[in-house]
């Protein structure tokens, strides 16, 4: 199969809108690979706070992102042969990794390592720029939202179920200040692409998104 033949379902939206868990059970149950395409930003944020990088140097930060020694075993994923699967979900590498996701040099050092996810027998791929600019003839284009709310008591449960003390207004601004660097940002801002289906999942289980997809996706057959 030619790569341009392999299928991509791009999936995009917010941050703690639940595209991760949709889009990682859309891509088992349809036996397709899996690009978290935040998590090579949060790598790229990590490997500079650990390198006490220069966090203004916009070529240095490039320079880390094109080579990131990084490697997905299964749900694990490392960082010169560390498990830094729980380390790069922190806040404080989200917040970072917004900020240098706004780096165009940044985002062109990233864009052939997410191209080279696209393997038979297909791709769901789950980021912000997914569909509008790294997969724009994607076979199916999601956009998945959900109301600031919805996506912060999400985050809230999620943090109190792993122990991690949490706070409701902190939270929310939190979201609000990276919804608004993410949407407003000059390059590859999150915008639904050109044919995007919009999914609402404010008031929607995980399972229901899953299957509204697989709807769709099997509609494009
Ligand atoms: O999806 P996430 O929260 O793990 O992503 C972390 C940050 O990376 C997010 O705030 C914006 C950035 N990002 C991006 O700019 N483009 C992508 N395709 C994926 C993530």
């Amino acid at each position: 199969m030619t790569t341009s033949a392999i299928p991509v379902i791009a999936i995009d939206g917010p941050t703690a809108s639940g595209k991760g868990t949709v889009a990682h059970k859309v891509a088992d149950r349809l036996g397709f690979h899996y690009l978290d395409s935040g998590a090579l930003y949060r790598l790229t944020a990590l490997s500079a706070l650990r390198r006490g990088a220069d966090l203004a140097d916009e070529h240095a930060l490039a320079k880390l992102a094109e080579h990131l020694p990084v490697q997905f075993a299964g749900a694990e994923i490392l960082l010169a042969h560390e498990n830094v699967s729980h380390a790069i979900r922190a806040e404080e590498v989200g917040n970072l990794a917004s900020k240098i996701a706004a780096l165009p040099a940044v985002r062109q050092a990233l864009f052939a390592l997410q191209l080279s996810f696209r393997k038979a027998p297909g791709l769901v791929a789950d980021g912000r720029d997914m569909g509008t600019v790294i997969f724009p003839h994607a076979k199916l284009k999601v956009f998945l939202t959900a109301s600031t709310e919805a996506r912060a008591q999400r985050r809230y449960k999620q943090l109190i179920e792993k122990g991690i003390s949490a706070n409701m207004e902190d939270l929310l601004s939190d979201l609000q200040a990276r919804d608004d660097r993410d949407t407003h940002r000059a390059i590859a801002p999150l915008v639904p692409a050109a044919g995007a289906h919009i999914l609402d999942t404010s008031h929607m289980t995980a399972d229901q998104a899953i299957e509204e997809v697989l709807a769709w996706y099997a509609l494009t057959k």
